[in-house]
């Protein structure tokens, strides 16, 4: 595939962990555990495909209302999983860049994923965003706050941009989401104005390079016309 035909901005909703674990009846956490290798290996491959943004949907503002031990589970492998995965992204020269309300994360899981995304952040390979707590309802409110804060009482479509959690981040080229759901479930609203989705059947854990590469084919023949 030539490069023009690539996107330059992947996003990613990470979903069907808990039903792929049930399908084997396993606890839901097991699925999550395997989820958080198939990211690590979607990274890699984006990274090694030349992927300039990748942005993953990994814990939604609306998650915090599943049970306690899940959401300790998750926040858990986030913060190992990340901390564990530094040394192959500073090889891979990956820039990290969190998005989402993480004050909500306890000191302990908080504290290891900003370390990580200071000493990533003067690379200059793929930028690699994660939502964490994220919701994009809440970062467009945010953004606005922000704007009222800094006196603005007339706003531009630039001004929101350059307020939200992905400020500096072109807006995503595809967005991906698998386990057969057709929704967007609160990601990337603004941001995703004028991408092209692509729905994969099989769950999260399943969504190997074979499977990446089936998503950025579909989107490569896409023409895309922006209203023109
Ligand atoms: C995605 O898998 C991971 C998160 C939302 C954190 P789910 O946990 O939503 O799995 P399903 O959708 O219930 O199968
Ligand atoms: C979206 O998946 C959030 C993430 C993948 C992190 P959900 O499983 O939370 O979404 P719904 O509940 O199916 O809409
Ligand atoms: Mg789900």
């Amino acid at each position: 595939m030539s490069q023009s035909a690539l996107p330059r901005h992947i996003a990613i909703i990470m979903d069907g962990n808990g039903r792929w674990a049930k399908k084997r009846l396993l606890p839901r956490t097991a699925g999550h555990k395997v989820g958080l290798d198939t990211f690590v290996n979607t990274v890699d491959a984006c990274s090694d495909m030349g992927i300039e943004y990748l942005t993953v949907y990994a814990f939604s503002s609306e998650n915090w209302n599943r049970e306690a031990s899940e959401v300790t589970a998750l926040m858990e492998l986030m913060s190992r999983g990340i901390t564990k995965y530094e040394p192959e992204m500073v090889r891979k020269n990956i820039r990290l860049k969190l998005m989402g309300d993480i004050d909500r994360f306890e000191e302990k899981y908080r504290k290891p994923l900003l370390d990580v995304q200071e000493r990533l952040s003067k690379n200059s390979g793929m930028t690699l965003c994660i939502c964490l707590s994220y919701g994009g309802r809440q970062e467009i409110v945010r953004a606005f706050n922000l704007l009222a804060q800094q006196g603005k009482t007339e706003i531009t479509a630039e001004d929101i941009s350059a307020n939200l959690y992905s400020a500096g981040v072109p807006d995503p080229d595809l967005v991906i989401r698998t386990s057969g759901e057709y929704r967007i479930s609160n990601f990337l609203l603004w941001q995703s104005a004028y991408s092209e989705y692509y729905f994969a059947d099989v769950f999260w854990p399943d969504f190997d390079k074979s499977e990446l590469e089936k998503a950025i084919e579909s989107y490569a023949k896409r023409e895309r016309r922006f209203g023109r």
